[in-house]
């Protein structure tokens, strides 16, 4: 995959102030140890099978993905993103492990020009950014991307099937302003101007049809906590 810089507004929150995005994880408001404890399980069992080869969309600084690959080493990883801030930081948390390429530029980029395929494919709180024809998009890419039995993982918010956007945004943002207790009142601010202009999360069921029409037909919700899912989808 080559370089090529890009520029989005929907990842200024963690170009600019990706320590604040740090603050947020580190006390666990989106259940990153949950989700990452599930994802740790599901690579050591890849790793148990033989060597696997893992691309992430929108890796950020790698920091929670880091443990589980250094547990469950896969033959080569590739991460994706934006940002070049997150990246250098990823470069430190993925130290140690071989044959790591980090790659500045879009994630559907990324992946439709692959030269390779991935035994697994991994997104973690990135694909909510994307518009519907975006995310379907995304999902053929993956799909044609993926090595025979090779799954697509993702940790993300997913919308209640009969919520809509507005009212999903009511009901995160006004947990943000309750619950989200040891973030500093102007970076809370921040961070709730990016969810309100930039997340635009679908349902677990119009996901489960994207992903069917991209060939990946098995459905799986590995864990939810409130908003944040787990899901693995292959063919
Ligand atoms: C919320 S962070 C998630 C980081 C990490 N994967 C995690 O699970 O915590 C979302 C990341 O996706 C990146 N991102 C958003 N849209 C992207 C795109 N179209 N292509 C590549 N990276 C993107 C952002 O720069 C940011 O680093």
């Amino acid at each position: 995959m080559s370089q090529s810089p890009a520029q989005d507004d929907n990842t200024a929150l963690f170009r600019k102030a990706w320590t604040l995005y740090d603050a947020i994880t580190e006390q666990n408001y989106m259940f990153h140890r949950e989700i990452y404890a599930h994802v740790a399980g599901l690579l050591r069992r890849r790793h148990a099978q033989g060597g696997y080869t893992l691309l992430d969309l929108g890796c950020g600084n790698a920091r929670f993905l880091a443990p589980c690959l250094k547990a469950a080493p896969p033959a080569a990883y590739d991460g994706v993103d934006l940002s070049a801030g997150a990246l250098d930081e990823a470069r430190d948390y993925l130290g140690g492990l071989a044959n790591v390429s980090l790659h500045h530029r879009d994630m559907q980029q990324a992946v439709e020009s692959a030269a390779s395929t991935f035994d697994i494919i991994f997104t973690g709180f990135a694909v909510h950014h994307l518009d519907p024809a975006a995310k379907q998009r995304l999902f053929h890419a993956c799909a044609a991307k993926l090595t025979p039995g090779g799954q697509l993982i993702m940790a993300d918010v997913v919308r209640e099937d009969d919520q809509t956007r507005d009212q999903y945004l009511a009901a995160y943002l006004d947990t943000m302003r309750t619950h989200w207790t040891a973030v500093p009142p102007g970076q809370l601010e921040e961070a709730c101007a990016h969810v309100a202009a930039h997340d635009f999360p679908e349902t677990l069921a119009d996901l489960t049809q994207m992903a069917r029409s991209a060939a990946l037909p098995d459905v799986r919700v590995l864990g939810r906590f409130t908003q944040h899912h787990l899901l693995v989808f292959s063919a």
